[in-house]
């Protein structure tokens, strides 16, 4: 999910390799996938063991991240990977400084609460729309050191991780706003869909 531009960031290494066994590569961003790709559509698989290859991936899912400038959260759907892993960082949001989130196996425990706020998506350049989502949740996962973590989130931090848990479904936001509001983006979309990139 985008937000406004923030100040560039140094990826946070530390936080995900205090541990003497985890060594991690130098990589570079990964690519993509743009709305039309049938990847976004697919349900991604959990993710049994968390070895290195698990965490280099988040870690170049943050990267990745860091590299669109205006990045909050990734799915590992959106770089074309169907296995349940999501990252999320929300920088600082109301006068406080949030910690790079990364998430294996994401579950919604409970929601409550409705709002209304504009998204976007970072595989649906250029477009946002509002949608309306339960406004607190409470979320657990396994985060990068294997550990079973909790999460009680609104706000913002409530926002993105319910779209970024969507991608692992195949589930992105324009599903969520009504036809007729679509319907309006329907050139965008198709824009979006024809547009040439690099494979
Ligand atoms: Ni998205």
């Amino acid at each position: 999910m985008p937000k406004r531009k923030r100040k560039p960031k140094n990826i946070p290494t530390s936080d995900v390799s205090n541990e003497d066994d985890i060594v991690l590569r130098e990589t570079t961003p990964l690519q993509l996938r743009y709305y039309g790709d049938p990847v976004l559509r697919k349900r991604a698989e959990p993710v049994t063991e968390i070895a290195e290859a698990e965490r280099q991936l988040a870690v170049q899912m943050l990267e990745t991240l860091y590299a669109t400038g205006n990045g909050i959260g990734l799915a590992a759907t959106q770089v074309g990977v169907l296995r349940r892993l999501i990252i999320v960082d929300i920088g600082e949001e109301d006068d406080e400084e949030y910690e790079p989130l990364v998430l294996f196996n994401p579950e919604i425990l409970s929601a409550e609460g409705e709002i209304v706020a504009d998204e976007g998506c970072l595989s649906i350049p250029d477009v946002t729309a509002e949608v309306k989502r339960p406004e607190k949740i409470v979320v657990e996962g396994i985060d990068v050191q294997s550990k079973a973590v909790r999460i009680e989130a609104n706000g913002l931090l409530a926002r993105v991780l319910q779209h970024e848990v969507d991608h692992l479904n195949g589930v992105l936001f324009i599903d969520r706003i009504s036809g007729l509001k679509r319907q309006l983006l329907k050139d965008e979309l198709l824009r979006i869909q024809q547009a040439e990139r690099p494979t």
